[in-house]
């Protein structure tokens, strides 16, 4: 597969609905995506999977959904205000700015201006913090500044009292959230890649404080996120780990490794998973005054529990599942362009077509096994030219499978049912439609 696929799945995102720039039709905002029809319902699915698995599989874990605006001492406590910033440098001749660790993007700055025969310097790197600030208030002049959250992580540690008392969970549990962060990049870009507002998938994993156990733990985890990118149809050989250096870990971190992506920019992150030990919980202990220790029975001894966190970014996973499905393949003189997307996450699970779209029997039974399907799974409705056109616009969108109505339906009450990546048709049972589709997820 060329190096365009990055282009080609930005032009394909917008042409198809999945993804738009954020309030293009006012110039954008830069580092803002909105998510289209089928953008939306692949982002859900996405994130459908990730609950499933880490929720409702498991019987180790709960969900919660804190708020996205908190308290700012939160972030004092967390250590972000202090250390949740990036190197950044400016450009003397025009003011730009970028990222001091992302020397690529400085030389490649730096070479336009040399074409253009401009002096070429910079100022010397300083912190720049990443927390995006608003005003929350309704008197002019007493508004508080609060930031919206940085990290969805931190709902999740200011709640873990909350958690125990409620719940009465024992250690070793985790705590799995999905939502949206906000940063203030420096360079947003590469698309959805880098953006200002994000949706985060993560665990918060509490244990007893045990270096032995938590490397277990680490390691498990490790492999159980890899085992579920793969399980969705991510290709394996697409995927690595990779630990951090001593200078890149977040100031919470203890131990960090990605699971990385190799994408057309590169290997780039998707998902970090992290030995926090017990920064979080300590240090709210500390700056709320409120005892977040744990008791435990078995032991007699109250201790602060250790965290090992693993946090997916769902918008970078939804790039890296759209980059690694995309295929274009000769057929009949033309390229077709499939999304090979695993049923689970691709956003029709079906399409359904009249055969043609000027005779009402036709119409009508297809209209029906539309809206009986459609109680079921999502579905698309197509009658526009011909079959093999309406095959071709639905390979695109990643839809697994095409249900054409035709004339021997109105005799026997059978269908055909294609399959996207073998392009093999089946006659099924209208009244086993269902069944069927659901048995190939
Ligand atoms: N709670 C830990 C944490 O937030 P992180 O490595 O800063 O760790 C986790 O972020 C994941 O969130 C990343 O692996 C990435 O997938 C996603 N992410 C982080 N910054 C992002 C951004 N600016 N745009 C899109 N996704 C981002």
């Amino acid at each position: 597969m060329t190096d365009n696929r990055m282009e080609k799945i930005v032009s394909l995102a917008k042409r198809r609905g999945f993804i738009f720039p954020g309030s293009e039709i006012y110039g954008g905002l830069a580092g803002t995506w909105d998510y289209g029809p089928l953008g939306v319902e692949l982002k859900n699915n996405l994130k459908r999977e990730f609950w499933r698995t880490l929720v409702y599989d498991r019987e180790d874990t709960v969900g919660l959904d804190a708020a996205i605006m908190m308290n700012p001492k939160v972030w004092e406590g967390s250590g972000h205000t202090q250390a949740f910033s990036d190197p950044l440098v400016e450009c003397k001749t025009c003011h730009e700015r970028f990222r001091a660790d992302h020397p690529e993007e400085i030389e490649e700055h730096a070479a336009g201006h040399t074409k253009k025969k401009e002096p070429v310097s910079w100022t010397e790197p300083r912190q720049f913090n990443l927390l995006v600030e608003a005003k929350l208030g309704a008197v002019e002049g007493e508004k508080t500044t609060v930031y919206l959250r940085g990290e969805i992580t931190q709902g999740v540690h200011v709640n873990f009292k909350n958690i125990i008392d409620s719940m009465h969970r024992k250690l070793p549990f985790g705590v799995v959230q999905v939502g949206k962060a906000f940063r203030n990049e420096i360079t947003p870009g590469n698309f959805t890649f880098r953006s200002r507002e994000f949706e985060q998938m993560e665990l918060q994993y509490y244990m007893k404080p045990d270096e032995r156990s938590a490397k277990e733990v680490f390691d498990y985890w490790k492999k159980e996120r890899m085992r579920w990118y793969v399980s969705l149809g991510m290709n394996a050989g697409h995927l690595r780990f990779r630990e951090h250096e001593e200078d890149e870990k977040a100031h919470y971190a203890r131990a960090a490794w990605d699971i990385e992506y190799e994408s057309p920019i590169g290997w780039k992150e998707m998902e970090g998973i992290h030995h926090r030990g017990d920064w979080d919980l300590s240090r709210h202990s500390q700056f709320s005054t409120v005892d977040l220790t744990y008791f435990d029975e078995e032991i007699k001894e109250r201790y602060a529990p250790w965290v090992i966190e693993t946090s997916g970014g769902v918008d970078r996973a939804l790039l890296f599942f759209l980059l690694d499905a995309y295929s274009e393949q000769e057929d009949k003189g033309k390229i077709r362009v499939v999304l090979k997307l695993h049923p689970k996450l691709a956003p029709c699970k079906a399409a359904v077509f009249p055969l043609v779209a000027n005779k009402p029997q036709l119409v009508e039974k297809a209209r029906k096994i539309y809206s009986d399907l459609k109680k079921h799974m999502v579905v698309a409705w197509d009658d526009r030219g011909n079959i093999g056109k309406r095959y071709y616009a639905q390979d695109e969108i990643g839809t697994p499978h095409c249900i054409t109505i035709d004339y021997q339906t109105l005799e026997d009450d059978t269908v055909t049912v294609r399959d996207r990546d073998t392009m093999k048709q089946d006659r099924v049972v209208v009244e086993t439609l269902s069944s069927y589709l659901e048995s190939k997820e």
